[in-house]
């Protein structure tokens, strides 16, 4: 692949979208975006065993490849890096990067080691395709923001772009994992979505104290579900920090989990 990765950018800008397969819309927005952007499009796929905290669904995570393939040629893919799990990680692995503070909050607080394996991945898998530009997608708010951290932070001369979440007809953003949820689960799930909107709502009529906003997401969601919730927080746009008044350009994000799927979504509001 790196040597592929040297001859395609010999010849034209790289666009670089890593995902972990399983695809739907979603990931192929992302694509359709680096298509448009540039001359070649590297598509990772690759369940990356190290963001998988114990008793998470790494083993049961849906592997799709042939399906995958189908659906990223259509979506006008020139490459699929599809590495094994042991040559990513071979005997003696040691070498892990962290970006710090960002990571505290949201995900990070109920995934410890979480988002430190996503950013080594991506690390890797920056340095083996050599992109000049990467896309992310806003669903996962925290991750493209840390990696734009990682970016700027270590340097690496790619572009990142962050594209907006993609969504069912009922609201429910589009996930690898909603393949995990029964019948029952799967009506119950787009009022996550809903009680995001509730917030928002209530902050553009001029609702100012974030307990208040993340009670009313969560009288919501218990009232039309029985999702189990992970958490609702209100957080600053920037550094993710958990906020008692609202102002600025903030992040409504919550997990909740119906069954064994957790579910993120997330929505950003100006006031
Ligand atoms: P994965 O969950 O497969 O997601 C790959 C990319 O697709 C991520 O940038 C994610 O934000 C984006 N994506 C997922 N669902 C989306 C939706 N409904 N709308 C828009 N974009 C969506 O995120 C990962 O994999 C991994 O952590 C990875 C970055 C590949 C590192 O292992």
């Amino acid at each position: 692949m790196q040597r592929l990765a040297d001859q395609l950018r010999a010849t034209g800008k790289v666009g670089f979208v890593p995902t972990m397969g399983a695809l739907h819309e979603g990931h192929l927005t992302l694509v359709r975006k680096a298509r448009e952007r540039c001359r070649w499009v590297v598509v990772s796929i690759f369940v990356n065993p190290i963001q998988f905290g114990p008793g998470e669904d790494y083993r049961r995570y849906p592997r799709t490849f042939a399906r995958d393939r189908r659906l990223l040629k259509e979506a006008g893919a020139d490459v699929i890096f599809y590495p094994d799990v042991r040559e990513m990680y071979p005997a003696g692995y040691s070498t892990y990067v962290d970006v710090i503070g960002l990571t505290k909050y949201l995900c990070g607080r109920s995934r410890p080691g979480h988002f430190q394996g996503v950013v080594t991945v991506v690390t890797k898998l920056f340095n083996i395709v050599k992109p000049h530009l990467a896309v992310f997608g806003q669903k996962d708010a925290q991750q493209a923001l840390i990696i734009k951290r990682l970016v700027r932070d270590l340097n690496f001369d790619i572009e990142i772009l962050v594209a907006p979440t993609v969504r069912e007809a009922d609201g429910l953003a589009m996930s690898s994992r909603n393949v995990y949820l029964s019948p029952e689960e799967r009506s119950q799930a787009p009022v996550l979505f809903q009680a995001l909107q509730l917030g928002v709502q209530q902050i553009k009529e001029g609702e100012r104290d974030a307990n208040r906003v993340k009670r009313a997401i969560r009288r919501l969601i218990r009232q039309k579900s029985n999702g189990k919730i992970d958490y609702v927080e209100i957080v600053d746009i920037e550094r993710l920090m958990p906020l008692k008044r609202i102002k600025g350009e903030v992040l409504l994000a919550l997990a909740v989990y119906f069954g064994r799927a957790r579910l993120i979504d997330n929505i950003i509001v100006r006031v």
